[in-house]
């Protein structure tokens, strides 16, 4: 298999073209061929990401990276920044606004997923700087 970079835009408070970026990695991985299992996992990591930009970040930027042992989805973006990250890891929290909790979002299960679905997740953020996600994954035999 030949190494895969890609880079998606990420649009804070888009929801027409939210998750796209997601659906796209879904389907390359889909071509690579890599057996369901490991692209769901893939794939909830990379939406549930893309949507805490979409809803708390700023702009920001999916990317894929793809070679023979692994997974990497990195995703950054200029938003405010998470103030409390062991908080905002445990399930149920969430500073989601009314707005958004009316279209189904804010159960306070993203980040918490995203550490389920994955085999390691490592979150930088600073105070209104931004914040980085780096969601790894192996591919092992069986996922092939
Ligand atoms: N990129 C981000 N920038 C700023 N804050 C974030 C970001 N991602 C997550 N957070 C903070 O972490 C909290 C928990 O995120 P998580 O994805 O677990 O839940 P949620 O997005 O609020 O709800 P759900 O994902 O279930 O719709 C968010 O409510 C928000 O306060
Ligand atoms: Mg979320």
């Amino acid at each position: 298999m030949h190494a895969i970079y890609d880079e998606y835009e990420i649009k804070a408070k888009d929801f027409i073209r939210a998750g796209e970026g997601s659906i796209k990695i879904k389907n390359t991985l889909k071509s690579l061929g890599l057996k369901s299992d490991i692209i769901k996992c893939v794939s909830i990591c990379a939406y549930e990401s893309e949507m805490n930009v979409v809803m708390h970040g700023g702009e920001g930027i999916l990317s894929l990276i793809v070679d023979d042992t692994g997974i990497i989805i990195e995703v950054r973006d200029n938003g405010p920044g998470i103030g409390d990250i062991n908080l905002a890891l445990k399930e149920g929290y969430s500073t989601a606004q009314d707005l958004y909790r009316e279209m189904g979002f804010g159960a306070g299960m993203g980040l918490p997923n995203i550490v389920k679905n994955s085999d390691s997740v490592e979150i930088f953020s600073q105070k209104d700087k931004g914040t980085y996600l780096i969601i790894s994954f192996w591919i092992d035999q069986g996922d092939r």
